[in-house]
């Protein structure tokens, strides 16, 4: 049978992703513990998993060279790559929100100009695009906090997740734009070549969040 190929976000959800994998039966040994190596195949030989930053994720699902990519709501929206969303897996639940100082709520309702720092110049772009408001996107890499502290923008469109960061801060959330969370998502043709391996594989993923649902 063909190997089934992953593309998991490094980090946070692709422990995840491994332990939920776990549940179905689907273990990978030489992923366990502390290593730089990047790929990796199943105890069992059937599936093949890649480590990648989580915002390549969708260009190796669209290029086929993953069948299936396991990556955060948020890149998916700021890729806008050409790929099936199949599944919410329910995990790495967050939100994309406008924040600021709480003094920026008045600038932010008034429709006037307004700078806005970011990780997500798409997701920034088209919620302030809804609105046809005059905006400056500035795209920043890390930290997006430090915007309007220093004075670099007036909000900032972030993930919030538990709000820490924010508060510390002295910012709080502004408008919500989206709520988020890890999410599956197929290359196109895989989805038609490897149909069935792939659909019991969500299936089987399906039935396990039911019963734990239940
Ligand atoms: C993310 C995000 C916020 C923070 C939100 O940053 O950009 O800064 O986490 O989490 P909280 O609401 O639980 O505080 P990340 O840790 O990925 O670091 P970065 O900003 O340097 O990219």
């Amino acid at each position: 049978m063909e190997q089934v190929t992953f593309a998991l976000a490094k980090g946070r959800l692709a422990k995840k992703a491994m332990e939920l994998l776990k549940e179905l039966g689907i273990t990978c040994k030489e992923m366990e513990g502390e290593s730089r190596k990047l790929l990796f195949t199943s105890d069992d030989g059937k599936y093949r998993f890649f480590l990648s930053k989580a915002s390549d994720v969708p260009t190796y699902v669209d290029y086929g060279v993953a069948d299936i990519g396991i990556v955060g709501k948020d890149t998916i929206l700021e890729e806008n790559r050409s790929v099936y969303e199949v599944l919410d897996l329910e995990f790495g639940k967050c939100k994309m929100a406008v924040a600021g100082k709480p003094e920026m709520k008045e600038l932010l309702e008034s429709g006037k100009f307004i700078r806005v720092a970011t990780k997500y110049p798409a997701i920034a772009k088209s919620y302030f695009e809804k609105f046809h408001r005059p905006v400056e996107i500035i795209k920043l890499n890390g930290s997006v906090e430090l915007g309007p502290i220093v004075g670099l923008s007036d909000v900032i469109v972030d993930i919030v997740e538990s709000g820490k960061t924010l508060e510390e801060n002295g910012l709080v959330v502004l408008a919500d734009i989206e709520p988020l969370s890890a999410r599956c998502i197929v290359n196109t043709a895989s989805m038609k070549v490897k149909h069935d391996a792939i659909r019991n594989l969500l299936n089987n993923i399906e039935d396990l969040r039911r019963r734990e649902n239940a």
